[in-house]
């Protein structure tokens, strides 16, 4: 088995917590796990577990001048001039994420220079990076995007094999669910699941699958004072949330029948 799939949904909905379990568990398991933290508001390696040290050294991508310029041709903070499409991306997972635990962490970073659906090198760079990375077997790429839609105007998802909405019982949430369905299928995505997370009870996950296509709902997410206390310490919740752990086992098994 190999696959690619983006973790998306509205803010603070708990994208990077089950990324960062998930990955963590797919490493586990003697996959090759390349969790990618696509957020600018970037904070996949504390949830991963990182020790402060590491993540200190860490450089996000776009703000690799030099990777940037020289993969791209381009001239730094240039506009309006000509630039490579087709960088070569294929060595960059490898050699620019940093690993711990067996999963390999790359940081995408900012690309400040507005507009969604900017043509700049950075986010061609970027794009490319996701869509073009070859899988060998075993191989699993995570992204964890940015909360709400706009980064699907700016395609950093496009060539991921399902986009993975994660909700909570709430009308906004699952509006979110709703636009990420459509503009997914605009790039090409046709399959966008759900999962299902901070639940209470029986009438959380019913609300939540009276909401969504049932047969693409990966499963549920219980509310966990564990998850609140992890995040407080700065701990992984994969090491520090067992029952969570249990049920985001369940949600990747399922995730493979899906
Ligand atoms: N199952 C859960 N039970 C309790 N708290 C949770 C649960 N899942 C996530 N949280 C908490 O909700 C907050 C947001 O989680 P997280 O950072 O994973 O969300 P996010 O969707 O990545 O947010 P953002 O949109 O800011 O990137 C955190 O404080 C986290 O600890
Ligand atoms: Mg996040």
């Amino acid at each position: 088995m190999k696959m690619k799939i983006a973790i998306t949904g509205k803010g603070g909905v708990g994208k990077t917590t089950f990324t960062a379990i998930l990955s963590r568990l797919y490493a586990s398991d003697g996959y090759r796990v390349l969790a990618v933290d696509a957020d600018p508001d970037a904070n996949l390696a504390l949830a991963l577990g990182f020790p402060e040290e590491m993540m200190e050294k860490m450089a996000p991508i776009a703000e690799m001048k030099n990777l940037v310029t020289e993969r791209t041709n381009s001239i730094p903070g240039s506009f309006g001039k000509m630039f490579k499409m087709n960088p070569k991306v294929d060595d960059i997972p490898d050699r620019y994420c940093t690993e711990y635990k067996n999963v390999k962490l790359l940081t995408m970073g900012t690309v400040d220079t507005g507009g969604s659906g900017c043509i700049c090198p950075e986010n061609v760079l970027l794009k490319r990076l996701t869509s073009h990375l070859i899988l060998r077997n075993k191989d699993v790429v995570i992204m964890d995007m940015e909360a709400g839609i706009e980064h699907l105007g700016r395609g950093t998802a496009q060539g991921v094999d399902a986009l993975i909405v994660v909700v909570e019982p709430g009308a906004r949430s699952l509006q979110t669910y709703e636009k990420v369905k459509k503009l997914g299928r605009d790039i090409g995505i046709t399959k966008t699941l759900v999962v299902g997370n901070k639940i209470r009870d029986e009438k959380d996950e019913e609300y939540i699958l009276s909401k969504v296509d049932k047969d693409k709902c990966l499963g549920f997410i219980r509310y966990s004072q564990d998850i609140v206390d992890s995040d407080r310490s700065g701990m992984s919740p994969f090491d520090y949330c067992k029952e969570t752990v249990e049920e985001v086992k369940k949600v990747k098994s399922k995730l493979l029948s899906l």
